[in-house]
């Protein structure tokens, strides 16, 4: 890891690779490729360096955030419908113990009931919601302010 420069991993979930086609009236018009745009150039103006990886599976969003340890200094994560259902990625993220802020564009808190409950946030040091892609970049500048200062 390198201890001078804030390295992140910013990790999302199913159907956000869908992003531009899948319910546009939710979650906008633009494409998962305009969102990595958006990420790696929030991430140079902040001054972090970070890897973005998507995955519609939750045992390699696992893999992903075992291997996080010693590598990232934090996570960004929308870890998608997974959010509402997996244990298996709270159980990860705590025993990796990186700081991880959650990321999601809707408003999950005023969505249907199911989506009000995140196992992500029991492990999360912060929670960001109903931004849109603007979400990411907060979350990167929460961690660069925890972690840098
Ligand atoms: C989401 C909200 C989740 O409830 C949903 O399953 C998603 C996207 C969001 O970014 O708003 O796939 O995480």
């Amino acid at each position: 890891m390198n201890r001078d420069i804030l390295s992140i991993l910013v990790l999302n979930g199913p159907n956000l690779n869908l992003l531009g086609l899948r319910e546009p009236e939710l979650y906008g018009r633009q494409t998962y490729a305009d969102l990595e745009d958006y990420i790696r150039r929030s991430a140079m103006e902040l001054g972090c360096a970070c890897e973005i990886y998507q995955s519609n599976h939750e045992g390699v969003l696992v893999d992903r955030i075992q291997a996080a340890r010693g590598v990232y200094g934090g996570i960004v994560l929308n870890a998608a419908a997974y959010t509402h259902t997996s244990v298996a990625i709270l159980d990860a993220l705590k025993a990796v113990e990186i700081p991880t802020v959650e990321v999601h564009l809707t408003d999950i808190r005023s969505r249907e009931p199911f989506r009000q409950h995140s196992y992500v946030s029991l492990a999360a040091i912060a929670t960001v919601v109903g931004k849109g892609f603007a979400g990411y970049r907060e979350a990167m500048e929460i961690l660069r302010n925890r972690l840098i200062g």
